[in-house]
């Protein structure tokens, strides 16, 4: 069943009913200012951090899920209903949300009024803009009471709903006209400010929020919209908020256009007031001025609709699989520029009150991301790179705002530093730009310690060459990849958090998983240093790789497949030995990619994935799942069967199996699994998936689970950047290489070719792959061996491929 449909020429999905099963929602803003907005106006804004500095506020747990956020009010009568059906949940003669890249639109009917909310972060501002068109349809004069509110948050979100006792004293509001300035704690240690304001004359306001609803209220009904009128509250403590009352009488077939402005400004130390507790509004001012009229609103909304026209067309294809060229040409690509702005941080499941950017997670999101715009994948890498330790061992996270490393979570997740090397050969693949080697990068951000980002690099090979255990194979540390499997943790404290866990000793449990990291990323290691002129360094690499690869060939090959660990007592994890967690998908991908065993190996391991870990949805984590609790394995085995790591679909690792696929030229198998859970491909099955069919989620229930088939977690996955790369770079095969792109397909039997337009360092490649006897490569006319076009400086390249 589907809720709505892809608009692909507008590049839009429209959802055509309020009930989605979830909040379905899109992202506002790509840089400093940004919103979550659900198909029913909900969400919330912050400015860079979604916990330091959050501009409004939301209740996580709360029921109705996703009320509060943007509230929009039509008093029509004796009606009040919202355009997005939510807060007032007035049922609607029409109701329509189309989500498009960076804006929100809402269509709602009621009673001969057409409400359009068109809600958007324009380029370069920081701040939200809300266009209201109220026309009059029917054949009467109306005269309408609309409101327009928003929920303040006092800046640090985790602060804001737990410290009651300070935060109910400090609230702070100023009203100017038709704007409510927010600056509460701004009299102290704070710079900056919010407002929210609209663009006519008010008839009334209110800013403190228990005033506005009153006594046993909620959203869906306050006092003051029912009674229709304000009652000028001025926000002391409590809860500040901004409710703007406007009065319009809109004729048969008039209609009115409001634009609200939600900003955030940060004024400088000197600069702060105007006068003694009176905040310098100057900025606020100009910002409102920018967006005071309707057509100032357009301009930024084409300009935003250009922008993203001109983003995309560095990758577009045409292919008989229209459900796979929507994913390619619109939203895996729109979820990679999300997933690289939030990492892991707000989503409507990642409360933007924990993790902050991870290194792991950060790293990945760049390989999806890093041929939309170079430069800031390029300011990512050194950011990461600078909460490393000098030892090669990292900070698992860091928080945007202040970019220093998260010091609750600490280091000892073995996998990470490897990640640094696979996101930079990536970022010098497409750009070329091998003078980011020498950039200097400080360890754990001190001043002074700053050396190449090569060094970098180096330290982090180091890192695993120097950490391993009994059997050769890297030590896992906390936890590699799979945050839940805790081999040296052992809790047995109810709550405790497993990756923190006191009771962690570095104890000698092995993961073949980042064997096959090593093995992958240290000929990619090895293959810049031969760029760079470091030809001994690149003979040493190549040592401790097949060293590892031995290791792994003599301990990490099951027989039928690779096992996944060792745990701290040298038994197995993921072996036929095991009677649960015989199987485990992630060193399947990492080790058939890496190239272990070779096809050989790769083939009988795919086999094994497939027969034991696939289902219709995808390939599980593992299998069988565990029944019980094990503190030998972790957190992995705390999951009810079917769930999360223990076994269900952790969409993330799937494209390793679909590129793993590709390594051993099997198209099928590679399309196969693509297919089973990329959205567009599951529209259809809406109702039980229930998250948003235009993004990935991270986890889709095992055969186990209660609910086999429904997805959680949507947005915020390495699975937006896996799946690009998958599909991208594995099945349609275009590969950015030092020395040129290289056009490798691996496409299913049921695709005969297919067109594609690649902007890659500054040349466009037009290229035509089709099937036929002649097999191979012509360059602008001419045949050119093997499959890489070399590097031109002409703007145009026409590539054609048969295969
Ligand atoms: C989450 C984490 C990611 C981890 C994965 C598997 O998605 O963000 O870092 O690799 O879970 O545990
Ligand atoms: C939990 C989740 C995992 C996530 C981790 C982050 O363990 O299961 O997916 O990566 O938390 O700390």
């Amino acid at each position: 069943m589907q809720y709505g449909y892809f608009d692909d020429a507008a590049k839009e999905y429209v959802i055509t009913r309020a009930d989605t099963p979830l909040p379905w929602i899109n992202y506002l803003g790509s840089d400093g200012f940004f919103s979550l907005i659900s198909n029913t106006c909900g969400g919330y804004s912050f400015y860079k951090d979604a916990k330091l500095r959050r501009i409004t506020r939301f209740r996580y747990n709360n029921v109705p899920h996703d009320e509060g956020g943007r509230c929009f009010y039509v008093c029509d009568g004796d009606t009040v209903w919202s355009p997005a059906f939510l807060p007032a949940k007035t049922a609607l003669d029409f109701y329509r949300c189309r989500h498009g890249l960076g804006y929100s639109v809402f269509e709602g009917n009621k009673n001969g009024v057409a409400a359009s909310l068109t809600v958007t972060v324009p380029m370069h501002t920081d701040m939200e803009v809300q266009k209201l068109v109220l026309k009059n349809e029917s054949g009467a004069e109306k005269k309408l009471t609309v409101y327009g509110v928003s929920e303040w948050c006092l800046w640090n979100a985790v602060d804001d709903s737990t410290n009651f006792q300070r935060n109910w004293n400090i609230g702070e509001v100023e009203i100017e006209g038709g704007t409510v300035y927010h600056k509460t704690e701004y009299r102290e240690r704070r710079n900056h400010y919010a407002f929210y304001s609209v663009n006519a004359p008010i008839d009334g306001f209110d800013t403190d929020r228990d005033t506005f609803l009153g006594r046993f209220r909620g959203w869906s009904e306050p006092q003051a919209v029912e009674n229709r009128t304000s009652f000028m509250s001025v926000a002391a403590g409590w809860a500040p908020i901004a409710a703007l009352r406007l009065s319009l009488t809109l004729a048969p077939g008039e209609s009115k256009t409001l634009l609200f402005r939600l900003g955030y400004v940060e004024n400088p130390e000197d600069r702060k007031f105007e006068s003694l507790n009176i905040i310098n509004k100057e900025k606020a001012h100009a910002m409102l001025a920018a967006f005071d009229t309707e057509a100032q609103f357009d301009a930024a909304l084409d300009a935003l609709k250009t922008y993203w026209t001109s983003l995309l067309s560095r990758f577009t294809v045409q292919s008989s699989e229209e459900k796979l060229d929507r994913m390619v040409n619109i939203w895996n690509q729109y979820q990679c520029m999300v997933t690289f702005n939030m990492s892991r941080s707000a989503s409507y499941y990642e409360s933007g009150t924990g993790r902050g950017m991870g290194f792991r997670d950060s790293c990945q999101d760049l390989l999806g991301f890093v041929h939309l715009i170079p430069e800031r994948a390029r300011e990512r890498i050194i950011d990461i790179a600078s909460i490393q330790f000098a030892d090669g061992s990292t900070y698992h996270q860091y928080q945007p705002l202040t970019k220093r490393g998260n010091a609750d979570v600490g280091s000892g997740f073995n996998d990470d530093p490897l990640w640094l090397i696979a996101c930079t050969c990536a970022y010098i693949r497409e750009t070329g730009d091998f003078s980011i080697l020498d950039e200097p990068t400080p360890f754990n951000n001190e001043a002074g310690t700053e050396v190449p980002l090569m060094e970098h690099l180096r330290r982090s090979l180091r890192y695993t060459v120097e950490h391993r255990g009994p059997h050769g194979l890297p030590l896992i540390g906390r936890a590699d990849w799979n945050d839940c499997l805790n081999l040296n943790c052992f809790s047995r404290t109810p709550g405790e958090s497993f990756q923190t866990c006191s009771n962690f000793k570095s104890g000698k449990a092995e993961s073949v998983f980042i064997a096959g990291m090593f093995v992958k990323y240290g000929k990619e290691y090895a293959a810049l240093c031969d760029r760079i002129g470091l030809s001994e360094e690149a003979t040493d690499v190549r040592a401790s790789v097949e060293e590892i690869e031995q290791a792994t060939l003599k301990f990490g090959w099951d027989g039928e497949w690779f096992r996944r660990a060792y745990d701290a007592f040298e038994r197995p994890i993921g072996s036929r030995e095991n009677d649960e967690g015989k199987i485990f998908i992630e060193p399947q991908g990492f080790c058939v990619m890496a190239g272990i065993g070779g096809p050989e190996y790769g083939r009988r391991a795919l086999a094994s994935t497939e027969a034991l870990l696939g289902n219709e949805f995808g390939i599980e984590v593992l299998h069988p799942c565990y029944t019980e609790y094990h503190d030998y394995l972790g957190e992995i085995s705390s999951y009810p069967p079917g769930y999360k790591e223990n076994g269900s679909v952790f969409c993330h690792n799937n494209p390793w199996i679909t590129l793993a696929y590709c390594t051993v030229k099997d198209g099928n198998g590679a399309f196969g699994l693509y297919k089973r859970n990329a959205p567009a491909y599951i529209e259809d099955k809406s109702e039980i998936h229930r998250t948003e069919p235009y993004c990935y989620s991270q986890t889709i229930a095992g055969r186990d689970a209660k609910t086999y088939g429904e997805a959680k977690n949507a947005w915020l996955t390495g699975t937006a950047a896996w799946s690009f790369v998958a599909v991208s770079q594995g099945i349609l095969g275009i590969r950015p290489d030092y020395n040129g792109l290289i056009v490798d397909p691996c496409l299913p039997d049921t695709m005969d070719g297919y067109r594609l337009s690649r902007l890659f360092r500054g040349t466009r490649y037009d290229v035509t792959v089709r099937r036929g006897e002649q097999k191979g490569l012509i360059v602008n006319g001419k045949p050119v061996p093997g499959n890489t076009v070399p590097l031109t400086d002409a703007p145009v390249c026409t590539v054609e491929r048969t295969i």
